[in-house]
C-alpha cells in the first residue's frame, strides 16, 4: 500500500479510438489496469504506446470511446484534474532549475505550502538517491541521474497514476537493467497503478504484471509475461516476445500422427490433428531453447547446415539452414559447431505451438 496517500486508482479504457487526420493512430482499445497493478504497452515503433499514454494524461483527446479512473470519466477532463503523472521519454527537465526546484515543480504549481514541499522532495529525493545532487543543474548530472529526477518529480505528488514512456530509453545496457529493477521494486513499494512503455520485450517482461501488446493501433493480447510467452494469441506475439525469436516453421500433416516441419517430424495427438487438418495450413512455432541439438541422426530428427555460430558466454545461438528453412537454436557454451558442419536437431513436442497459415492465430 501507498505510504500516506489515496489508494492506488483503476484505470480503464473502453472502446477508445485516435485518428491523426487518416492515420487511425488507436483502434477500440479495451484495457482495464486494476489498482496497484503495472501493465506494460509493448509493441513496435509506430504501434500507439505514446498516444495511449498521452490520451489518459490528457494531452490529446480520443476520437471514440471512454477513459475511466477509478471509475470517474475523465475525457473531458483538465489534465491537471486527473492525477496522473507522467514521466516522458526524454525526461523534460527544466535545464534553469535546480533538482530541488524540478521535483518542486509540480507541487508549486498545485500550490502546496513550501514546507510541505521541503519535506516532500527530501522524501523522493531519499527514495531515489538524489540527496546529494539537489542543488545541481541536470545538466551538471549524468543520464541515470536526470532520469531518476524525472522519476522523482513524479512520485513527490503522489499521484493515483504513473503514466511511464520509455523512461530507461536513454540509459545505456548496464545501467538500465539496474535501474529498471529499482523501478520495480518502487511500484511495488509505493503500490502506484502503473503504465508502463517499452518496445523491449526483456524489460516488458520483467517490469510487468501484466502485458499488453500493440501492434498498428490494435490490442493484440494482454495476459501475463509467462502467458504471452507460452500462449501466445497469435504469431505477432509469439515472435515479439522473446529472443531469440520463435522459430516458424510451415508444417504438414505425415501419417501415424505426425507433423512434418523443416525435415523433422513431431508427434500429434489425435484432437490437435483434426484442428490442424482443419485450418487451411499451419506453422509449427518452437522456441529456440526446445530446439535440441545432436551430431548424429536419430529417428525424427531433422538434418541441418550449420550457418551462423554465436557464442554468447554462457550459452551458444546457432542459426541452421534445414533444406531451406531457417531454424535457431539455443545451445550449450561448450557446443562443438562450426559453419558449413552438419547437425541433427529434435524439438520438445509438448512446448511446440501451432498457427494457422492464413489468419496468424494460434490453432490449440
Ligand atoms: N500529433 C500527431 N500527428 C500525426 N500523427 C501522429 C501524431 N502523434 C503520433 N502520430 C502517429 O501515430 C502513430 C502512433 O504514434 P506513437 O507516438 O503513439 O507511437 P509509439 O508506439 O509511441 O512509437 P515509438 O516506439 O516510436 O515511440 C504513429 O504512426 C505516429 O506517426
Ligand atoms: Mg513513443
Amino acid at each position: 500500500m501507498k505510504a500516506g496517500g489515496p489508494a492506488p486508482a483503476r484505470v480503464r479504457l473502453e472502446k477508445v479510438g485516435k485518428r491523426f487526420g487518416a492515420h487511425l493512430a488507436l483502434r477500440a482499445i479495451d484495457l482495464d489496469v486494476e489498482p496497484g497493478e503495472c501493465v506494460v504497452l509493448l509493441g513496435p515503433s509506430g504501434c500507439g504506446k505514446t498516444t495511449l499514454l498521452r490520451l489518459l494524461a490528457g494531452l490529446e483527446s480520443p476520437d471514440e470511446g471512454s477513459l475511466y479512473i477509478s471509475d470517474r470519466r475523465i475525457n473531458d477532463l483538465p489534465p491537471a484534474e486527473r492525477d496522473v503523472a507522467m514521466v516522458f521519454q526524454n525526461y523534460a527537465l527544466y535545464p534553469h532549475f535546480s533538482v530541488f526546484d524540478n521535483v518542486a515543480f509540480p507541487l508549486r504549481a498545485r500550490r502546496v505550502p513550501e514546507a510541505d514541499i521541503a519535506t516532500r522532495v527530501k522524501e523522493a529525493a531519499r527514495r531515489l538517491e538524489l540527496e546529494a545532487l539537489l542543488d545541481r543543474k541536470p545538466a551538471q548530472l549524468s543520464g541515470g541521474q536526470q532520469q531518476r529526477v524525472a522519476l522523482a518529480r513524479a512520485i513527490v505528488r503522489n499521484p493515483g497514476v504513473y503514466l511511464m514512456d520509455e523512461p530507461l530509453s536513454n540509459l545505456d545496457a548496464q545501467l538500465r537493467v539496474q535501474t529498471r529493477g529499482e523501478l520495480k521494486r518502487l511500484q511495488h513499494e509505493l503500490g502506484t497503478t502503473t503504465l508502463y512503455v517499452t518496445h523491449d520485450q526483456g524489460e516488458a517482461m520483467t517490469m510487468g504484471t501484466r502485458v499488453a501488446v500493440l501492434r498498428q493501433g490494435t490490442l493484440e493480447q494482454v495476459g501475463s509475461p509467462l502467458e504471452l510467452y507460452r500462449r501466445p494469441a497469435n504469431r505477432f506475439v509469439a515472435t515479439f516476445l522473446g529472443s531469440p525469436a520463435m522459430n516458424l516453421w510451415p508444417g504438414t500433416l505425415a501419417g501415424d500422427g505426425l507433423v512434418r516441419a523443416a525435415g523433422g517430424e513431431l508427434a500429434v495427438a489425435p484432437p490437435r490433428r483434426a484442428a490442424l487438418a482443419g485450418a487451411g495450413g499451419f506453422e509449427v512455432g518452437v522456441r529456440p531453447e526446445d530446439v535440441a541439438l545432436s551430431p548424429t541422426p536419430g529417428a525424427g530428427r531433422g538434418t541441418a547446415r550449420v550457418v551462423v555460430v554465436e557464442p554468447m558466454g554462457n550459452e551458444t545461438i546457432v542459426v541452421l539452414d534445414a533444406q531451406g528453412v531457417r531454424v535457431v537454436a539455443r545451445g550449450p557454451a561448450d557446443l562443438p559447431a562450426q559453419p558449413g558442419g552438419t547437425l541433427f536437431f529434435s524439438v520438445t513436442t509438448d512446448r511446440v505451438l501451432y498457427f494457422d497459415a492464413a489468419t496468424g492465430r494460434r490453432i490449440d
